[in-house]
């Protein structure tokens, strides 16, 4: 992971990857090192940041840490300006940070929990590309990705995931209209369904109660689990990065499609 070996488009490009501590974010963050980005990481768990980023700077990249809260909408806002300030001009912005919950039937939701999803899922996502765009116009180049996930598609699929479903659709609907939007600038805005993943967020539906959740959400978690179909953060990873050098916007990818 040698930066200075490449010449691609995303080399010496600033990429501010969200949920970078971890999962699928981690695993971005390694490959776009890889290609030659500088990268700022965000995230909640300091000591999960400190870690990817010690990791990076180790295999010779350029990496430092942003511990946020992406639903402290305030603090989203400062936060692109003090990476911008820090680093200079952003070029990629990941926004993977995704909560999966509130889950379980909907006559339970609380006002708390949905705002919180929304913010973090839909909002956060959509306040940092508005805090990169005035960079990503002047440079006539610009990568924004959003990690939405394939029950949009198919809604009714994950019965008592309503919040989720429904936070990310706004995201989805947010990155095809900004795109459009965007259209000729040399700014790109895309949709990236990262399929069946190993990670933090499917263990901790796992984990859940069953009955209190109901639907057969967990059941159906733990045998995708159980038969071997999840795939690694890395495979998922390598996937999105292997489009960010291309001039499509406006699309929704999903990881199958990489064939
Ligand atoms: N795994 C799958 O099968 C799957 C399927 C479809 C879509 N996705 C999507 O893929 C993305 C990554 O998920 P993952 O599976 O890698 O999950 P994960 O392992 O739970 O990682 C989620 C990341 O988001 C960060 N995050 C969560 N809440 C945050 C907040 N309030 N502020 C800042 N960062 C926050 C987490 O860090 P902290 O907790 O430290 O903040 C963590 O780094 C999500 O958007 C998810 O919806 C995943």
């Amino acid at each position: 992971m040698h930066t200075s070996e490449h010449t691609g488009p995303l080399s010496g490009r600033l990429a501010v990857v969200t949920g970078a501590g971890r999962g699928i974010g981690r695993a971005v963050t390694l490959e776009l090192a890889r290609s030659g980005a500088r990268l700022a990481l965000v995230a909640r768990s300091a000591g999960e940041l400190t870690a990817v980023r010690d990791e990076l700077t180790a295999a010779g990249a350029s990496a430092a840490a942003y511990p946020t809260d992406l639903a402290e909408l305030p603090a989203v806002a400062d936060l692109g300006a003090r990476i911008e300030r820090d680093l200079g001009p952003v070029g990629v912005l990941i926004n993977n940070a995704g909560v999966v919950g509130p889950i379980g039937p909907t006559e339970q939701l609380t006002a708390a929990d949905v705002d919180r999803s929304y913010r973090v899922n839909a909002i956060a996502p959509m306040l940092l590309a508005a805090a990169f765009l005035a960079s990503m116009r002047a440079a006539g180049w610009g990568r924004i990705v959003n990690v939405s996930t394939g029950v949009v598609a198919r809604p009714a699929a994950m019965l008592r995931g309503n919040t989720y479903v429904a936070a990310k659709s706004a995201l989805e609907a947010h990155s095809l209209n900004l795109a459009a939007e965007l259209a000729g600038t040399g700014v790109t805005v895309n949709v990236y369904r990262p399929g069946r993943v190993d990670t933090a967020m499917q263990g901790w539906i796992r984990e859940q109660d069953p009955e209190s959740v109901g639907g057969g959400l967990v059941e159906r978690f733990a045998e995708s689990y159980r038969s071997g179909e999840l795939i690694s953060p890395a495979h998922s990873a390598r996937v999105l990065v292997s489009g960010l050098g291309g001039t499509d916007t406006g699309r929704i990818r999903d990881v199958a499609d990489a064939g």
